[in-house]
């Protein structure tokens, strides 16, 4: 193991994915973001300065379980205060987890302006065999910036006709851009780490004539799964690793294909599909540049391939029994004009102190008090109980739910329009697929399981960045009495101090 050391600054940047020119959010004057590369068991220690002018910042290191590094999760407001700008915070883990992860602000709203890019985890011993590797990212795109697609998504004022509806992407792009080529030798077999890094639809994607065949899902080995006929669904925050062989020749170039969810983004917002509207990317493999770079294939139909499909290499038994079971009831309303989501009955707002600040400055006699966190609609766990969630969506559209701090079993998800849960469970997998975020249908559920080992303050939430400034979040406060100890010790209180206390706030 090794310390890889990086100094991050972060800048506006101009930068053109789709032809159309735009100020995004860069690292070291750069952008796309860079990929971070490290192997199991190394130190990755990030400096990060805010050079933004006229933004704070933080950087959530997605998917990683920061175990007894829980003030390093990067997300504002709960594990951190924001880095203002001018200022440097340094960030100090270690990787304990193969697989394929990324990074992203965390900073409410800021990521899909630019300010994301993969972590790879490398696996000194996998239970696959590749040649060589590369990494896709896809994503929606706008040619606003998202202070501007906010305020009119969040408006009150009637004049904004598109007040309370989520902006619609103007593009979608595959590596940050719509003429993306991936080189390729022939007859070697490929490792293509996929990252939807987007931040409102899922997407649909596959390889003309190249059979894939999925290895990982969100940092978890897979048996292998060929795709064959049917497609793969990836939503904002998940990742899906698969192995394809190259042809024997080079004599062609073949058409990599990605497509953003128009069910999502208009059917089910029962919004008309605007003419000429393009949800599709192209990107190619290239085994010869100088040979001609062919269309994509016409696809009209999806055939998903649903998560429960999916089988841990390791074959992890299903956690049982459940020591404590949550149902999360989720929906929308409408708060004084402004769409705002709900998760029993209740909307987030955002923290003036951050909820780890708070539950470590708290006496111990307030641990378990959800009323002392504040509107962070808290849910307080025990240290080790399995705690199995509920996810129930009462709203008439897709959400990718995301768990930091741990992967959670999924044991049962419902179709669209598959009901809600009953209390039965349909032939739950004695070793269920793990990930770290779950796609939950709309007007369907999810069920999920996890081991309440990793003391900390978490968020779950739902991935769609509009979602989240919409309020769709909660708040897991896990074993407060353990990480009184593990946290005390620890330098993050700093990072707060560093810029002051909290001025206000129920500290
Ligand atoms: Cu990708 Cu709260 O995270």
């Amino acid at each position: 193991a090794k310390d890889v050391y990086l100094q991050w600054d972060v800048t506006w940047v101009n930068a053109a994915p789709d032809s159309y020119e735009r100020p995004v959010i860069g690292i070291n004057n750069e952008w796309p973001c860079p990929q971070v590369d490290v192997d199991v068991g190394d130190r990755l220690i990030v400096d990060v300065t805010n050079s933004l002018g006229n933004q704070s910042t933080a950087i959530h290191w997605h998917g990683i379980h920061q175990y007894t590094s829980g003030t390093m999760d990067g997300a504002s407001d709960v594990s951190q205060c924001p880095i203002p700008p001018g200022s440097t915070i340094r960030y100090n883990f270690t990787l304990d987890q193969a697989g394929t992860y990324w990074y992203h602000s965390h900073n409410m709203g800021q990521y899909p302006d630019g300010l994301r890019g993969p972590l790879i985890v490398h696996d000194p011993s996998p239970p696959f065999e590749w040649d060589d590797e590369f990494t896709v990212t896809l994503t929606d795109w706008y040619h606003q910036e998202m202070p501007e697609l906010l305020d009119q998504y969040e408006s009150t004022d009637n004049a904004q006709s598109n007040a309370g509806d989520e902006p619609v992407p103007d593009v979608a792009l595959i590596n940050d851009s719509t003429q993306s080529q991936f080189k390729v030798q022939p007859g070697k077999t490929y490792l293509v780490r996929f990252i939807c890094v987007g931040n409102w639809p899922g997407h649909a994607f596959l390889f003309d004539d190249h059979e894939m065949t999925v290895v990982e899902i969100d940092g978890v080995w897979v048996e292998p799964y060929p795709v064959g006929e049917r497609n793969i669904r990836i939503a904002p925050g998940q990742r899906m690793s698969v192995l394809i062989k190259t042809k024997d020749d080079a004599s062609k170039n073949y058409a990599f294909w990605d497509t953003i969810d128009i069910n999502m983004m208009f059917v089910y917002e029962n919004k008309p599909i605007p003419e000429h509207y393009n949800p599709n990317a192209t990107a190619w493999l290239v085994y010869d540049e100088s040979l001609p770079l062919p269309p994509p294939p016409v696809i009209n139909e999806f055939d998903f391939i649903d998560d429960l499909s999916f089988v841990p290499y390791d074959r992890t038994p299903l956690l049982e029994p459940v020591d404590h079971q949550i149902i999360l009831n989720t929906g929308h309303t409408t708060i004084n004009g402004i769409s705002r989501f709900t998760i029993n009955g209740r909307t987030y707002m955002p923290q003036q102190v951050p909820t780890l600040y708070t539950a470590l400055t708290i006496g111990p006699k307030y641990y378990n008090n959800p009323a002392v966190y504040g509107d962070v609609n808290p849910i307080i766990l025990k240290h080790n109980d399995v705690v199995e969630i509920v996810i129930n969506n009462y709203h008439n559209n897709l959400h990718p739910w995301h768990l930091h701090g741990h992967q959670f079993q999924v044991l049962q998800r419902t179709n669209v329009d598959g009901g809600f849960f009953n209390g039965y469970y349909a032939n739950v997998s004695s070793t269920p697929v793990i990930r770290d975020t779950i796609m939950v249908q709309n007007n369907g559920h999810a069920v999920i399981r996890f081991r309440a080992d990793n003391p900390g303050v978490w968020l779950l939430h739902c991935h769609i960045e509009w979602h989240v400034e919409a309020g769709f979040v909660v708040t897991i406060i896990e074993a407060p009495d353990q990480f009184q100890n593990m946290y005390r010790s620890k330098d993050h209180i700093r990072i707060c101090d560093a810029y002051g206390s909290p001025s206000s706030g129920n500290a």
